[in-house]
């Protein structure tokens, strides 16, 4: 299949041509990846099943892993769930549009395939403004997963979309790179109390300072699954690199003073890069900095919003480059950091460790493979 690649401007779009292509695309039943703010998105019609099937195919998705249903508007995301909560009313009116999913008890005309049997679905309103006109020009909800072969890192750009999928879909949307660079927070809203399933791009604080007590599920905690996690897709291994990542943590110049010593000691045959904040790649001593085969800089400690924005960038281009071994630092695990630490120690979870692996004499747990 070929896949036609257009550009769209967000200021333009409202009565584009090509936007008009993307929305008949999907109601006849096609996929097409989109923008959205938190990262490139491959939507169907979700009320089509058949349309959905394509887009576990065209991933190669596990079809127990369910989708993000995506709305331009609140009543449509009213339609599709069997209650609304006053604290899903508080979210969407504080949150939404933009980067949170809410998990909600679903209505029986959405497609089983959408939900992965579950009985729950999680709907979201994007903030991009291409992602809302797509939807509003197709009329119809669009199920949408990140647009990237399952197991690669979420698509920041429209590049990363196109290597991954190129040939398999019809339509890729371009409208550059997404502004937050994390996918959304999932929030399940039909316990008791409300419980973060995947840490996003609105922050715990952000949810706690308007819903009072929210919880982090365990397995969204970790970044490692729990044997019975709440959200499918967290038993799956997500945002993994080829190489193997060690983690550094400390204060800035405990961790570039770590990664010196491990960069003077290093073995030269061992593709090495550094993945880190501009502070402490500023402290990294001697030669060493000059010892890596490559150095991705995040960006200012005082600017994490932009760290999380680069992060997935900087995996992909890690596997670009066929890196061995990547020394990332930990940040703090509050605000954004939360959302990026799960993101980035699922990452150096224990995805190729162990005998027959890449790297056989790794231990699968996380603790023995950081430095520290
Ligand atoms: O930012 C995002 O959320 C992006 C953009 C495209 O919107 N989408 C995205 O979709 O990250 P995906 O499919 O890669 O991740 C969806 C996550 C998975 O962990 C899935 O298990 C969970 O949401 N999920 C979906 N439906 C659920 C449900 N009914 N109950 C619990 N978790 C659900
Ligand atoms: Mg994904």
């Amino acid at each position: 299949m070929e896949t036609k690649r257009i550009r769209l401007r967000s200021d333009s779009i409202i009565q584009d041509k090509e936007l008009q292509e993307a929305a008949a695309l999907l109601r006849q039943g096609e996929v097409v990846a989109f923008p959205t703010e938190t990262v490139y998105g491959l939507g169907a019609n979700a009320l089509d099943s058949e349309a959905c099937a394509k887009i576990y195919a065209v991933k190669g998705r596990p079809s127990d892993n369910p989708l993000i249903v995506h709305v331009a508007a609140l009543d449509e995301a009213q339609q599709l769930v069997r209650v609304w909560p006053p604290q899903a009313e508080v979210c969407a009116r504080n949150f939404w549009p933009g980067p949170l999913t809410l998990v909600l008890p679903k209505r029986a005309h959405i497609p089983e395939i959408v939900s992965g049997g579950l009985d729950t679905v999680a709907v979201r309103m994007p903030s991009h403004p291409v992602a809302l006109a797509l939807i509003e020009a197709a009329g119809c909800p669009l199920a949408a997963p990140s647009a990237n072969i399952s197991g690669k890192p979420s698509p920041t750009n429209a590049e990363h979309v196109w290597r991954d999928l190129k040939g398999k879909i019809p339509l890729l949307i371009d409208a550059g790179s997404c502004t937050v660079g994390l996918e959304s927070t999932v929030l399940d809203l039909t316990g008791e109390l409300p419980t973060i399933l995947r840490p996003g791009g609105i922050t715990l604080e952000q949810l706690r300072a308007v819903l009072g007590k929210v919880e982090l599920d365990r397995s969204a905690d970790q970044g490692q699954p729990t044997v019975e996690p709440r959200s499918p897709g967290m038993k799956y291994r997500h945002y993994a690199p080829e190489g193997e990542i060690i983690l550094f943590s400390g204060s800035t110049s405990e961790k570039a003073e770590k990664m010196t010593k491990y960069l003077r000691n290093k073995n030269n045959a061992v593709r090495t890069a550094v993945l880190c904040l501009e502070e402490t790649v500023a402290r990294l001593t001697g030669d060493t900095a000059g010892k890596a085969d490559m150095i991705f800089t995040l960006g200012s400690r005082n600017n994490l919003d932009s760290a999380a924005s680069r992060l997935f960038e900087g995996l992909r281009l890690c596997d670009e480059q066929n890196i061995d071994t990547i020394l990332a630092e930990e940040i703090a695990e509050e605000g954004i950091g939360l959302a990026f630490m799960n993101r980035l120690k699922k990452a150096a979870g224990k995805k190729n460790f162990g005998p027959g692996s890449r790297y056989p004499n790794l231990t699968e747990t996380k603790e023995e493979n950081t430095w520290n």
